[in-house]
Parts: C-alpha cells; structure tokens; sequence
C-alpha cells in the first residue's frame, strides 16, 4: 500500500534521490541543495511514510507548469506508483487551470503520456498549434534549467552513457 503526499524532502530523502539519480541517464536531476528548496514535491510513500518515489512540478510561466521529475525507487518499480505520481501531478496542475508541459525519452512515460491524450512532438523549434506562441515560454524555461553546474556537469557526465541515442518526446496537455 501506499499514498501520495506534497509536501518538502527531507534531507536524507533527498540524499537518497540524487544518489539514486546519478546513476540513471534519463533524468538529469537537482542538486541535493536544489532538492531541499521545492516546497511541494509529490511523494510516493509507504505506510511508515518511506519515499518510494516522486514528482517534481514547477510553474514556468502564467499558465504553464512543468513536470520535470518522475523518479520511482528501482525496487518498487512496476506497481502503479509511476503513474499514480504522474497522474496526480497532472491532475494538479490541470486543476489549477493550467497547462503541463513534459518531456522524456523512457517509454514507460510516452505511454503514459500517450494514455493521458497528451499531444505529443518530437522538436522545440515549432510548438504544436495553437501553442507555437508559447514558444519563448518553452526557451525560457530550458535556459533557466540548464544554467546550473550542476545540471551541466551531470549532462556531460551522461552524455557518454546516452549509447542508445532515444530521442526525447515532448508532451504537452492543455486544461481547455
Ligand atoms: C519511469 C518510472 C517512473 C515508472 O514508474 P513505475 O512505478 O515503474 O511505473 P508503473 O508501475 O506505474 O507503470 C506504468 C505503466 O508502464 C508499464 N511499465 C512499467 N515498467 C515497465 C517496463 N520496464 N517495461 C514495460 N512496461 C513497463 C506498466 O505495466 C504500466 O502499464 P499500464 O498502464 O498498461 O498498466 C520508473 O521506471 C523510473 O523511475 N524509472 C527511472 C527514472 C525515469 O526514467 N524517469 C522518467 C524520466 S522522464
């Protein structure tokens, strides 16, 4: 059994998430001092409250979000937590009245893009229309994310393990 709560890591969970993402080339992650400021991560969590996984989602302009983390621990993968965070994080920002914005290169997660009716595209370049005028919104955002030693050291140090070349999938679902 397990529930879903949002709320702050704590310092050892958060040890534990960027261990545990070092060493996978799908996400690139956030420092351990980035981890311990989000004010809202959902967390997958067992009935003595253990982290089992997560779903980071942050606001990046007036009506998008982005969901830019979907970790489940390797031994409690394949039991519905992934898609339970997924969802919820989608049904969050959705009820806000906004839009999710996603990406991957983990078919697991196109599926469940794909089971959520998200549209889906494979370059930033052109948006899907009607969104291609969120296109400077889109820029903006990677910018931000990978100004940071962090994200660039690990992006270089992954970027050796990328031997399968799977190409990220964007994913985008409107709350209209
Ligand atoms: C991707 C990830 C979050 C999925 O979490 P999970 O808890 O294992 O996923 P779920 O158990 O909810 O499974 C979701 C669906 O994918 C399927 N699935 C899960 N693992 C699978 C696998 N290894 N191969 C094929 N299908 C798989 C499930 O059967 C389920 O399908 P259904 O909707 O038809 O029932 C998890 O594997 C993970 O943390 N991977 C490493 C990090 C990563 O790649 N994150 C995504 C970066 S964007």
């Amino acid at each position: 059994m397990f529930k879903i709560n949002s709320r702050k890591l704590t310092q050892q969970e958060a040890i534990l998430l960027v261990e545990n993402i070092k060493l996978i080339t799908e996400i690139t992650g956030y420092s351990l001092k980035e981890w311990l400021t989000f004010e809202d991560v959902l967390i997958a969590e067992d009935q003595e409250e253990n982290m089992l996984g997560v779903c980071l989602a942050y606001d990046f302009s007036s009506n998008w979000s982005f969901i830019s983390v979907l970790f489940v621990l390797e031994k409690f993968r394949g039991k519905g937590i992934g898609q339970l965070l997924f969802k919820e994080a989608c049904r969050q920002i959705l009820s806000r009245k906004r839009n999710v914005y996603t990406s991957s290169r983990n078919p697991v997660v196109i599926k469940m893009m794909k089971q959520l009716n998200f549209i889906l595209f494979d370059t930033l370049y052109v948006l899907p229309q009607p969104f291609n005028k969120y296109k400077f919104d889109f820029l903006l955002r990677g910018i931000k994310w990978i100004t940071s030693f962090y994200r660039m050291k690990e992006l270089s140090r992954k970027y050796l393990k990328y031997k399968d070349k799977r190409k990220f999938v964007y994913g985008i679902k409107s709350y209209e």
